[in-house]
């Protein structure tokens, strides 16, 4: 049965969500463009110092192993490229923005852990079935759970209900529809017009338990519901005992492309391993 009235009182507490910090609303302004110059990534960047801080720090950090020092945004920018620069500013902003609120009730560091499992996740499964361009896939996996991330720090007090309540076997969009009356699909969806994120992520954030109901963004939302699916699997971030299988949409969809994906497992744990290398000094 649903929980109608919470889910009345959920929908119209989203109405007074905070607005974004200035980087990450600028950010995905540009990425929804889609296309920008390295001038523009690095002016956006540059007027926000803690996060300006941090992209050095990633930039700077073993992974990309520059042999001198990289000194300011615009010199990160043009060594790194304008697309990595930006992925980097935005992960650790939409980390910031979330970590600062109440790390309560799942634990912002594993949720996020999981969120770059699914963003390089996205992007190894892209490449591996020719999707084009792969460059959107990284941010629509970060952020495809943002639902969960608002539900989680902004109404931790309805969430808990969720977590508590959660019993093994059960999907967690059922619990969170049988709990709360909405789930963090419906709520991601809602946000993500609300803060005017680009059309393919909030494709991604709405349909991502769904993909045959993303329409034109049918087979993005395949590869991040997959990528979700193996880095559950894997057991990265998030220490769950909630089931989420492959939609036999998503698989007809991507296998379309490709029927190999041996080995996909170890490859996305590669990439994680390099990814939480490159993050692990800012986000903690
Ligand atoms: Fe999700």
């Amino acid at each position: 049965m649903v929980n109608d009235d919470l889910r009345g009182e959920i929908i119209s507490r989203l109405e007074d969500l905070p607005t974004l910090p200035f980087v990450m609303e600028k950010l995905l302004h540009i990425v929804g463009k889609g296309d920008y110059s390295m001038a523009e990534v690095a002016d956006i960047i540059s007027k926000d110092q803690a996060i300006s801080a941090k992209v050095l720090r990633v930039a700077n950090s073993a992974y990309y192993g520059f042999p001198r020092q990289i000194l300011d945004v615009k010199q990160a920018v043009v060594l790194l490229g304008a697309n990595e620069v930006c992925n980097i500013a935005l992960s650790v902003s939409v980390f910031d923005f979330f970590h600062a609120r109440h790390p309560l009730p799942i634990d912002a560091v594993a949720f996020w852990r999981y969120n770059l499992g699914v963003a390089v996740g996205s992007v190894v499964i892209g490449k591996k079935v020719g999707f084009t361009p792969v460059r959107v896939l990284y941010l629509s996996g970060l952020l495809h759970d943002v639902g969960k991330a608002v539900l989680n720090f902004f109404l931790p007090e309805h969430y808990i209900k969720v977590v508590e309540a959660c019993s093994c076997g059960e999907k967690e969009v059922e619990v969170e529809r049988r709990v709360l009356g909405v789930d963090h699909c419906e709520v991601g969806g809602i946000v993500g017009e609300m803060w005017n994120f680009p059309r393919h992520i909030v494709s991604a954030m709405r349909y991502h338990c769904d993909p045959a109901g993303a329409r034109d963004d049918a087979e993005l939302v395949s590869i991040v519901h997959v990528a979700e699916c193996i880095v559950y699997a894997l057991g990265i971030g998030e220490k769950t005992a909630f089931v989420v299988d492959i939609e036999e949409f998503a698989w007809q969809t991507l296998s379309k492309s490709v029927s190999d994906f041996r080995n996909i497992g170890d490859e996305i744990n590669r990439e994680f391993l390099d990814a939480v290398s490159v993050f692990s000094d800012v986000m903690s």
